[in-house]
């Protein structure tokens, strides 16, 4: 190890939103850094962020022109931190610090969202030049600032030598109330309470949680979006006026990140104006990706995510903008009664435990889809521990992952959150509500997918009996495919001769092992 005391801790690649913000909360937590874009321009912008935030008398961010100077620039063994576009940047950085003469006990941590295949193959591939390791960052802008909550996996040797950074810039809880320790000050820094950083497992399945997190992200924000629709649309609302709902709603069960920047999102009027900003904002939803690998790795492990996959679909469906003003033009608008101000607040308040229930659903479809991924890839994750440090930092944030915290805690071997003592007395006392609220819709003819389609996985989940008995009779009829029977022992096959007069059952053999 060289401690030369001129040369930096950590190096830094990539210094865009969430890059620029990991460095200087690095920076607040005492670590030296060597800091290099391609963009120049950012190198230059950081160096002068940190001068104007650093209250000590040297240096905490010097930048560099190339990697070779960054190399030059770091202790050994070097530990160079990643904030990349997933996909090829992160491999071109990767041959470019190979090139510049990066060694073998040297460590790379990708901190993009970077599809979690890819991270096990990347692993692989560089293993002879360098330790490939990954940690999903989760938080935006002001999470890395002042405490994201972080995903790391990989090789259990380089974590090692990264927990004590990860622990200190990481989203802090309180250990007895697991509630968020905010930073909020630049230079200010959290001692104390758990970090939400903990190692997720080998390599890939930190981005794989991540990826997940971002799924449930997608499935929160559009349960959310179909509650403003309903009231914006359903009662006629002023965005100002559903803000004080949402206000009201994020002092209870609903509280949440999302819940809270969504009030200041409806209470924001445009410039010099008393219009809306939201009144203004194009009804096209943009999606980087990770929604969309979470509802397709949910249909590859087969487990059940409808909220999530919706979430996905809602932003699909919202980018044919033109499609859907032609058709608005075509089909005739159911009509919606007007209500009266108690039934406005049954409406307002069936609503409330119809978002309840479906984000219930959300996180239960992420996190046995977590489940489900791990028993395929050989991981062993702990949920409990996964849903603590989704108490502070990330975007999900959420005084209800206390209660999945607690469920895993009751249960670290739990099949689905739908099972867990807590959550059914909780879905059996809004069901209803969540019925009526899901009929509301229904009748005024306004989309909620993500909160119907969680009442529809809600109700097959619950129902013993399902038709799938039909659609095996079905399928055997035109494939031949044959079916189980209930009176019969499990896994004997069984197929019926439709073409035939007799139509007689014919038990099928099992091919011999
Ligand atoms: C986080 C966010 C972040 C997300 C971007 C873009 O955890 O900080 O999930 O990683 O990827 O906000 O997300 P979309 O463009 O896919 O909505």
């Amino acid at each position: 190890m060289n401690n030369d005391a001129t040369l930096c801790d950590i190096g830094f690649i990539g210094l865009g939103v969430m890059g620029k913000n990991l460095v200087l909360n690095l920076a607040d937590n005492g670590y030296s850094i060597a800091a290099f874009d391609l963009d120049n321009e950012k190198v230059n912008a950081i160096i002068k962020q940190d001068a104007l935030e650093n209250t000590t008398t040297t240096a905490r961010v010097v930048g560099c022109s190339s990697y070779t100077e960054l190399l030059a620039k770091l202790k050994n063994p070097h530990l160079i931190v990643l904030s990349v576009p997933a996909g090829s940047p992160v491999d071109q950085v990767c041959e470019s610090l190979i090139a510049a003469g990066i060694q073998g006990d040297d460590i790379i941590i990708d901190t993009g969202n970077s599809l979690w295949v890819d991270t096990v193959a990347r692993e692989k591939k560089y293993k002879n030049n360098f330790i490939f390791f990954s940690s999903a960052v989760s938080g935006g802008e002001v999470g890395a600032r002042f405490g994201p909550s972080l995903m790391p996996s990989g090789s259990p040797y380089a974590w090692t030598r990264i927990k004590p950074i990860w622990q200190a810039i990481a989203a802090k809880v309180d250990e007895n109330t697991g509630k968020p320790l905010e930073r909020t000050q630049p230079g200010e820094v959290i001692n104390t309470g758990e970090p939400c950083a903990t190692y997720i497992g080998p390599a890939g399945a930190g981005h794989y949680v991540k990826m997940v997190h971002n799924g449930i992200e997608y499935a929160d924000m559009q349960i959310i979006c179909e509650a403003y629709h309903m009231l914006r649309t359903g009662l006629n609302m002023s965005p100002e006026k559903i803000a004080d709902i949402f206000e009201q709603w994020n002092k209870g069960l609903l509280d949440s990140y999302l819940m809270e920047i969504s009030v200041e999102v409806l209470r924001h009027k445009a410039p010099s104006s008393e219009i809306p900003l939201v009144d203004l904002i194009l009804d096209k939803a943009g999606q980087k990706g990770t929604g969309l690998w979470t509802a397709m790795s949910s249909l590859e492990v087969g487990c059940p995510a409808p909220t999530i996959a919706q979430a996905v679909y809602a932003r699909s469906i919202s980018s044919f903008k033109s499609l859907r003003i032609e058709a608005a033009s075509i089909y005739t608008d159911t009509n919606k009664t007007d209500m009266s101000a108690e039934q406005q607040q049954t409406f307002i308040d069936n609503l409330h435990d119809a978002i309840y229930c479906a984000k219930i659903c959300a996180y239960a479809q992420g996190f046995q889809l977590m489940k489900l991924a791990a028993k395929e890839h050989g991981w062993t994750l702990d949920f409990a521990g996964i849903a603590k440090i989704w108490r502070a930092g990330c975007i999900i944030r959420a005084v209800f992952l206390q209660s999945i915290t607690a469920a895993y805690e009751r249960n670290e071997n739990l099949e689905n959150l739908l099972l867990d003592d807590f959550f059914a007395e909780q879905l059996n006392k809004y069901q209803q509500s969540w019925r009526q609220s899901v009929a509301n819709a229904t009748l005024m003819g306004i989309p909620i997918g993500a909160i119907s389609s969680s009442l529809a996985y809600f109700d097959a989940m619950r129902t013993a009996v399902l038709p799938a008995n039909l659609l095996q009779g079905q399928r055997d009829y035109f494939g031949a495919h044959t079916f189980e029977r209930i009176d019969k022992p499990q896994g004997k096959k069984y197929h019926v001769e439709w073409s035939s007069e007799q139509r007689e059952i014919i038990a099928i053999e099992s091919n011999p092992s």
